[in-house]
């Protein structure tokens, strides 16, 4: 599928039909400008809960809460028409079982008007993810590093090295025989990640993974050099807003303490100026 000839976004069923196809594009977003800024060249957008991190300056993504996945989701929607919208679930508000995990993954999808949720977990969470799907939530999966597990995974530590590789490869199995329409691996040996890929029949969506994953993810903000707190090896910097937008506020703070800022074309006169007739 190509983000420019869409007309419309794509849904769950779509990103699962890219399987072993083009390349899967996607960000995160947050807030409505960047959602526009990818609307045109992502197939989906996640509002991730990294907004705790990137936005709220969380020192992880355990604080998030349900009503600011909300207001984030809402915020990205309307920054979105080609691209497909994916919230994650915040810590907390899944992990109790199936019945607490639908209660307010329908609050995302009609509070924000997601067309799916994404949730952190692998064998343990098939049960939720199955109970889920059937009830018309379609769910994207996460699996590998899942920073919500952060205090049990001992850091951000990659996943899945020597013996812990087959847990993960029958993580991802689990997550495509419960119904979940693709699956992120977050932080994985690039070997893992393909074996990985070849092994299941729904897109595996890469960060700090495998060039061989069915797609792509990286959070916004790190690409852009937004968020400069620290980088992980997996990010690429594709841009340096975080300096580029500090020198300009300095370049500002200087013009107004020098009086050269506003300069005439940006004050107003005493009449109005003559319209054209
Ligand atoms: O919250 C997030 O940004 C994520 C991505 C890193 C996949 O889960």
């Amino acid at each position: 599928m190509s983000a420019t000839a869409r007309k419309s976004a794509p849904l769950p069923d779509d990103i699962r039909d890219m399987k072993g196809g083009a390349p899967i594009v996607s960000l995160t977003a947050y807030t409505t400008p960047m959602a526009q800024m990818m609307d045109a060249h992502c197939d989906f957008v996640l509002v991730g809960d990294s907004v705790g991190m990137v936005l709220h300056g969380l020192p992880s993504t355990l604080g998030v809460t349900m009503d600011m996945m909300v207001m984030h989701g809402r915020a990205v929607a309307r920054g979105l028409t080609s691209a497909m919208m994916v919230v994650d679930m915040p810590f907390g508000s899944y992990e109790e079982g199936p019945e607490q995990a639908f209660r307010n993954a329908a609050r995302i999808m009609a509070e924000t008007g997601a067309a799916a949720v994404k949730l952190e977990g692998g064998q343990h969470m098939a049960d939720t993810i199955a109970f889920l799907v059937a009830r018309g939530v379609p769910v994207m999966a996460h699996i590998g590093l899942t920073p919500q597990s952060i205090n049990t995974l001992g850091g951000y530590k990659v996943q899945g090295r020597g013996n812990a590789a087959a847990a993960l490869m029958a993580d991802a199995q689990a997550m495509a025989e419960a119904g979940a329409f693709s699956v992120v691996l977050e932080k994985v040996p690039a070997t893992l990640a393909d074996e990985i890929t070849a092994g299941i029949p729904i897109p595996t969506i890469g960060i700090g993974a495998s060039a061989g994953c069915d797609g792509q993810i990286l959070v916004v903000d790190d690409m852009l050099g937004l968020f400069t707190a620290f980088k992980p090896k997996f990010v690429k910097r594709y841009a340096s807003l975080g300096t580029d937008g500090e020198a300009a506020i300095a370049a500002y703070a200087e013009e107004v303490r020098a009086r050269s800022f506003p300069a005439a074309e940006h004050m107003f006169g005493d009449t109005a100026p003559k319209s054209k007739p």
